[in-house]
């Protein structure tokens, strides 16, 4: 009963987090669209806005959607009194963070033995999962105070470096999976901790001010700002960790964390085509950059080459350890506890069945991710031999 109980409550779990994730994001891009599009009301002999009068507004922008016109306007720093109800967004985000992390409890620190098992045992690999969500968002949040912060191009790089060497030590640590949600925990880790330790904080001694209207200070809307930007650029990276899920080539890759990074830095690269286009710059050698990195990574990471006969592996020395090692689990009425079905629907009872994901259980099997956890306790050389086996089957 209580695993039955448990897949319930990652479902509703997992899909919280989906749609608290979408309101997140999509309200991100939404106020990113709006201050790009917005057009300023008064403009000086540059081109540049011109902060009116107090209250004054200094941009509006039409659209349409859903059946109506809409004109939103964007009023200046000072404002005359604080309007009712003043509308916040902070739920999308604290949301999505705390259903991620059930999530994370949920799926791989409860169940450590089957997912978080590889070079370390099970008690130190949760400890090295949750401290590198805390450790992550310290050294981001020191960098944050030096005087980088305000080159951003260098900035960026050294940010994606630290990045790098985490998604490479936490898949040196933990299997390719777990290693790889870690990193995608972390990198949301940072983006709620940003709204919530720095731009909420940042916005409410600005509405303070604006609510006993006195002048504004323009560095908390700067300092929020600046942290918002952050997000908006690792937003592309973290759904891509979202989605490797159902890729195992990706996490499951000899340089999982190479793939990791390759990938990352080309979402990066596709969100800054989108910021450069709505700044209205030009963006034709970012969009390049991006299909240059995109090919690479597809052409770096093609299939191995058919192995040749002499390593041969027949079916039928394959079998038995398809049979001992892994119907335990995917078989129609699994024997393994906790399972109520087969994972993922993935039945390996024939040859048939097995050589239709031959190239996924290549991946799974060398890369250690399957047997999950070894709990069915696979030997190296049977691991060698249904590698070889599956390999062939190319
Ligand atoms: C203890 C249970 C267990 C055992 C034993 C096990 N698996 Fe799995 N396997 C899983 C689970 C759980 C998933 C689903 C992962 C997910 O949610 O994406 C899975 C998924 C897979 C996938 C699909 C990956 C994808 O994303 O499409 C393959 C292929 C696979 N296993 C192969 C194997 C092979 C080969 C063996 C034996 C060497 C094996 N498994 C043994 C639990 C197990």
């Amino acid at each position: 009963m209580l695993p039955y109980l448990l897949d319930w409550a990652h479902l509703a779990l997992r899909w919280l987090h989906l749609i608290a994730g979408a309101a997140w994001i999509g309200a991100s891009f939404y106020f990113n669209w709006l201050n790009n599009n917005i057009r300023p009301v008064s403009l000086g002999p540059t081109g540049e806005v011109v902060p009116g009068p107090e209250g004054e507004i200094v941009g509006d922008v039409w659209s349409v959607h859903g059946g109506a016109f809409y004109r939103a306007l964007k009023k200046g720093y000072t404002i005359e009194k604080l309007p009712e109800p003043l509308h916040w967004f902070y739920w999308e985000a604290y949301t999505t963070w705390l259903s991620g992390i059930g999530l994370m409890i949920v799926v791989y620190w409860v169940n450590a033995a089957a997912w978080m098992v590889g070079p370390l045992e099970a008690g130190p690999a949760v400890a090295v999962g949750v401290g590198s969500l805390i450790v992550g968002w310290v050294v981001y949040d020191l960098l944050c105070k030096t005087p980088l912060v305000a080159r951003p191009a260098v900035f960026g790089w050294v940010v994606f470096g630290l990045f790098t060497a985490a998604a490479w030590a936490l898949s040196s640590l933990l299997p390719a999976r777990a290693a790889y949600m870690h990193v995608g925990a972390m990198i949301g880790t940072i983006m709620a901790a940003n709204v919530y330790f720095v731009i909420i904080p940042s916005q409410r001694k600005m509405v303070d001010l604006a609510a006993k209207g006195l002048p504004p200070d323009l560095s908390f809307g700067a300092e929020g700002g600046l942290r918002s930007l952050h997000n908006n650029y690792l937003t592309l990276p973290v759904l891509f960790v979202m989605v490797s899920n159902h890729f195992p080539f990706t996490y499951g890759s000899p340089y999982g964390w190479v793939v990791l990074a390759a990938v990352g830095a080309t979402g990066v690269m596709i969100r800054h085509v989108f910021n450069l286009k709505g700044k209205g710059q030009a963006y034709g050698a970012c969009v390049a950059a991006s299909v240059v990195s995109g090919t690479v990574i597809v052409l770096a990471m093609a299939p191995w080459p058919k192995q040749d006969a002499a390593i041969h592996v027949s079916w039928e020395q394959a079998a038995p350890i398809v049979a001992s090692r892994c119907a335990g689990c995917h078989t129609a009425s699994p024997s393994q506890p906790g399972f109520t079905s087969p994972p993922l629907g993935l039945v390996l009872e024939t040859e048939a069945q097995s050589r239709a994901v031959a190239a996924k259980i290549g991946t799974m099997v060398a890369s250690g991710v399957m047997p999950l956890g070894n709990l069915t306790a696979m030997t190296e050389p049977e691991r060698a031999t249904l590698v070889a086996w599956a390999k062939a089957q190319r």
